[in-house]
């Protein structure tokens, strides 16, 4: 799959990219499906310099029936993946250094093309950054990135916003869906997707970007799998998430039969595979590793910019009220006496509200030296703030769950309520990043984009739409509600909380009377923003896929 060369049977699966530069360093990471007798990274201007790599094995990496790749998987089946990574140390701001990665295996030797590493930049260094999220290999992903190469050139970097993949445990999704749009081939100009217009086909290869420039990425629902099963398919696991207190609450029944001795590593394992989890994907990336930064929510300075990552995200289920679905509103008519199967709602992944462990690290983060001296003020996460998206409705709180039961004491209905007044993000978050003048909020989530600004100047983004949009809730559109649900408390048109979405100041989509729209939510009308640094603004752009030679429009900027 990468752009290795070699007259090998073995080849890399993936490219090497670039993660969390420091002042003076940067991780270079790449897999293989083989652990390799050696692994090493060569640099330097004359690619006179190596360092061996750290090789670890991704611990939960599968393929079942689903999964669109080479070999047999009729089961769910452990797939053995090994990830490599080194830190290249004492480099200086603004040089770029050559560099390639090696694998020997047995007495094969393969390697990387030569791309090039760097440290963070320093201050007042033009930057474009690439606002992105949602990839999940929909159909316009590696359209969309290869645009950015043709429309951009090379980025310095990338923000995505969650969502990476579809269900983050599935191997091939990450690396080699035979559809050909895979995440890391669409990142790295490796992707073969094609896509089918009346009269042309075209295949798109994604762009060359990670190689060079580093990913920061954030946690969506679809980084979360949920209980582990080893036979169930993955698409099961991905949405059989549990609140974690739920699970410890089973753990309590059952703890002295199950685990006698008390062994707490034991209690914990448990209760993971029990609840949910996010170890794929903290195995795949590199976070900060400091006292207090993780992979759950993180702060970087990036030349100009103070970027505030945050896990902001909660389980996605359907709005459906039909008596078999586990849903946002309602358990399923069948597992009302049996709440081991119950998907209890909406629930949220890691608490941002007041309080909660996150929201102390956000207030002492917005408090710091970094995020206070900074020219650009970035907080970036999954869940929308304001959007004419589906997915901002309910409300992003805990839900209340109400159980109602006949004379006989029989369970009839078990619904589920989100009120808007705890709404954490509204309630809780706003207030901070308000008071500390945050300049962007980033988001994604509800597959379109569309952008706000509040009375006090923050500007918010949603910069999603690279396929499988799920529309914008205006006119006639409405959200699906339950009806005996309060429209005051769960909108159905409009952004929820209360802003209007900005009309695109350069050149809108138009609806069938010739009025400008304020979105793009668009199966064949790609979008991607770019965060200029010199400038001071994020510019967006699309690309009409129907229409493969066409030019890409610059539809709106703004300042920041
Ligand atoms: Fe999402």
């Amino acid at each position: 799959m990468s752009s290795s060369h070699s007259n090998s049977a073995y080849s890399l699966l993936s490219d090497p990219f670039l993660q969390f530069p420091t002042e003076s360093s940067v991780k270079v990471v790449w897999f293989t499906e083989f652990q390799g007798r050696e692994n090493k990274i060569i640099y330097g201007q004359n690619l006179d310099k190596e360092i061996i790599a750290k090789t670890t094995e991704l611990s939960r990496t599968r393929e079942d029936e689903q999964s669109k790749v080479k070999g047999d998987y009729s089961e769910t089946t452990r797939r053995q993946i090994w990830r490599h990574e080194g830190e290249i140390t004492g480099l200086k701001q603004g040089e770029k250094v050559p560099y390639k990665v090696v694998t020997l295996v047995k007495k094969d030797k393969i390697e990387s093309n030569v791309f090039s590493l760097a440290s963070s930049p320093k201050k007042e260094t033009p930057l474009k950054i690439l606002l992105t999220s949602d990839h999940q290999l929909k159909p316009m992903v590696a359209a969309n990135l290869q645009k950015v190469v043709e429309t951009i050139g090379k980025v310095d970097a990338i923000f995505l916003a969650g969502d990476l993949v579809n269900i983050p445990d599935r191997a091939s999704e990450w690396f080699d869906d035979q559809r050909g749009g895979a995440f890391f081939p669409c990142l790295q100009g490796l992707a073969n997707y094609t896509i089918e217009n009346e009269d042309k086909t075209t295949v798109y290869h994604g762009g060359q970007l990670i190689q060079s420039a580093p990913l920061f990425p954030t946690i969506g629902n679809h980084e979360v799998m949920g209980k582990w099963s080893e036979t169930k398919r993955l698409s099961r696991q991905f949405v059989d998430a549990i609140p974690r207190e739920v699970a410890e609450n089973l753990y309590s029944e059952k703890s002295d039969s199950i685990n006698p001795n008390h062994d707490n590593n034991f209690k914990e394992s448990w209760i993971k595979n029990n609840s949910f989890n996010t170890d794929t994907y903290e195995e795949i990336f590199s976070f900060p590793q400091t006292a207090s930064n993780n992979s759950h929510y993180y702060a970087v300075t990036f030349g100009d910019i103070r970027l505030v990552v945050l896990q902001v995200t909660n389980i996605w289920r359907s709005p459906s009220l039909e008596k078999k679905v586990t849903g946002r509103y309602q358990e399923a008519e069948k597992d009302f006496d049996n709440p081991e199967n119950w998907g209890y709602g909406q629930h949220i992944f890691k608490p941002i509200e007041k309080g909660s462990e996150q929201y102390q690290w956000l207030k002492n983060e917005l408090k710091s030296e970094a995020f206070q001296q900074a020219k650009y003020k970035i907080v970036m996460f999954h869940h929308p703030v304001h959007t004419l998206g589906g997915n901002i409705v309910p409300a992003y709180t805990n839900p209340i769950q109400k159980i109602n039961k006949d004379t006989e004491g029989n369970i009839t209905e078990i619904r589920y309520e989100y009120p808007k007044e705890n709404d954490y993000i509204i309630r809780d978050l706003m207030p901070l990043l308000e008071t500390a003048k945050v300049d962007l909020v980033f988001y994604g989530h509800s597959h379109l984009w569309n952008r706000f600004i509040s009375s006090n100047g923050i500007n918010f983004l949603e910069s999603s739409n690279v396929g499988n949009s799920y529309g914008a809730h205006l006119g006639n559109n409405k959200r699906q509600i339950p009806p005996d649900y309060s429209p005051l408390n769960y909108v159905e048109i409009g952004d929820p909380n209360g802003l209007k979405p900005i009309i695109p100041n350069l050149a809108p989509l138009t609806d069938e009377n010739n009025n400008p729209l304020p979105y793009i939510a668009s199966n064949e009308i790609t979008v991607f923003s770019i965060l200029d640094t010199e400038k001071g603004t994020v510019s967006s752009y699309y690309f009409d896929t129907r229409k493969p030679n066409s030019n890409v429009i610059k539809f709106d900027e703004f300042a920041i």
